[in-house]
């Protein structure tokens, strides 16, 4: 019998809860023994839970007690988190984490602290909720230099993007009925800002090249700006708006970003709807893989995290290797990638196509029939830095997209 204990008891850490217990006997087989939750730590009161009796307040009650030999970390947030998961692994204890925020930012201290002590450090979950996608990158693609990640790595926006060009509403009208489903979360920035998938791009990128991806140097762009006319010419161009996390192999290092990107209907990630994440990879023997699922929730994510359960008490006598070290990547400055981009400008096509040439090169006109006094122009392939440039000084711009 292996003991466990799961620290923060909000709606991932019930939903581990209730898959060990729903799933008993199955992950008893597969872990070769049963598996039990002995503490939940959690600062809050749930009087009338049926696991009343496994509440504590203080995590001495799971450090000091020898019997725990697997700590689930379900609280969110890099404090306290980041002190209690070292504290546990420190005292020897396998950790198995759904917290982006902590991995992005202590991963490479963690994962070293779990090396010296021979245990585990997993957090499958971090990245894509309930997808494999941080097993498979560890364990089935180690054969191949992984050249690109790009994924639909956040469900919330990903929800809004979908309702404006379904139904052609509003950013703000979608944020508030995503958050009445409770899709959304009550302090929604970091998801619409971008920054909750540019700390998933941050853990994979680390992943694929064994070292510390500073998620602060990440360029991230959120969705807030994006509007149902802006996804009228998306799809008078064939295209939907997606918001990407992104990670190219440029030389011996990587580059990443977090934007809205215009999407062609033959794109791998033109289809992921709603809720759902995907994360497209190439590798360069592997050539394409994708990874589809449910990026959030209680019960996909709970399942992510109990299956690192079951993997460390497998392999609870020695360290697996999930390893980056805290060297840090130094990215290359985004002002040499180059993309097609979509500009959308106050106007007339006619009158102003020499304008838009003379800013961008050659490129094409898009037209939506309802939006009068405006139109689109889509450019050739530029540098970031060139587009940049020329785009500052445009007079009228309204909106710009990337292409993919
Ligand atoms: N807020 C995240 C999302 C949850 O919307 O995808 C999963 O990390």
């Amino acid at each position: 019998m292996v003991k466990v204990a799961v620290m923060g008891y909000g709606t991932i850490g019930s939903g581990v809860v209730k898959v060990l217990e729903t799933n008993c006997d199955s992950i008893t087989v597969k872990a070769g023994e049963p598996i039990e939750v002995k503490y939940i730590l959690d600062l809050k009161d749930f009087p009338g839970d049926p696991h009343e009796k496994l509440f504590v307040k203080d995590i001495n009650a799971i450090l000091n007690d020898p019997e725990v030999k697997v700590v689930v970390e379900t609280m969110g947030g890099v404090e306290p988190a980041h002190t209690f998961v070292k504290n546990c692994l420190e005292a020897g204890k396998h950790v198995t984490t759904s917290n982006k925020a902590l991995v992005a930012k202590c991963g490479a201290e963690l994962l070293s602290i779990a090396k010296e002590k021979n245990v585990n450090f997993l957090f499958e979950a971090s990245v894509g909720g309930g997808i494999p996608i941080i097993r498979a990158l560890q364990t089935s693609l180690t054969a191949d230099v992984v050249e690109e990640i790009t994924g639909i790595m956040n469900g919330t926006t990903n929800y809004i993007l979908t309702k404006i060009e379904q139904e052609g509403s509003d950013f703000a009208d979608v944020l508030k009925e995503a958050q009445e489903l409770g899709y959304a979360e009550a302090n929604p920035t970091d998801d619409v800002e971008g920054y909750d998938a540019c700390r998933k791009i941050a853990i994979l990128t680390s992943l694929v090249c064994g070292k510390y991806v500073d998620f602060e140097e990440i360029y991230t762009e959120g969705i807030t700006k994006v509007t149902p006319e802006d996804m009228q010419y998306a799809k008078a161009m064939k295209r939907t708006i997606k918001l990407l996390a992104t990670s190219r192999k440029a030389a011996d290092t990587y580059s990443a970003m977090v934007a809205p990107f215009m999407l062609e209907k033959e794109h791998p990630l033109y289809n992921v709807h709603g809720v759902f994440n995907a994360v497209f990879v190439h590798g360069n023997m592997l050539d394409d893989a994708m990874f589809y699922g449910r990026g959030a929730g209680a019960l996909p994510t709970a399942s992510a995290v109990v299956a690192d359960v079951v993997d460390m008490v497998r392999n609870s006598d020695h360290n697996t290797g999930t390893m980056w070290t805290d060297e840090k990547l130094a990215m290359p400055e985004l002002d040499a990638v180059r993309h097609a981009f979509f500009v959308r400008v106050k106007g007339d096509e006619n009158a102003d196509k020499a304008k838009l040439e003379e800013a961008f090169g050659k490129g094409v006109i898009v037209k939506v029939p309802a939006l009068s006094g405006e139109f689109g122009y889509v450019t050739g392939e530029i540098s970031e830095k060139e587009f940049a440039e020329a785009y500052e000084k445009l007079e009228g711009a309204i909106s710009r997209y990337r292409l993919a």
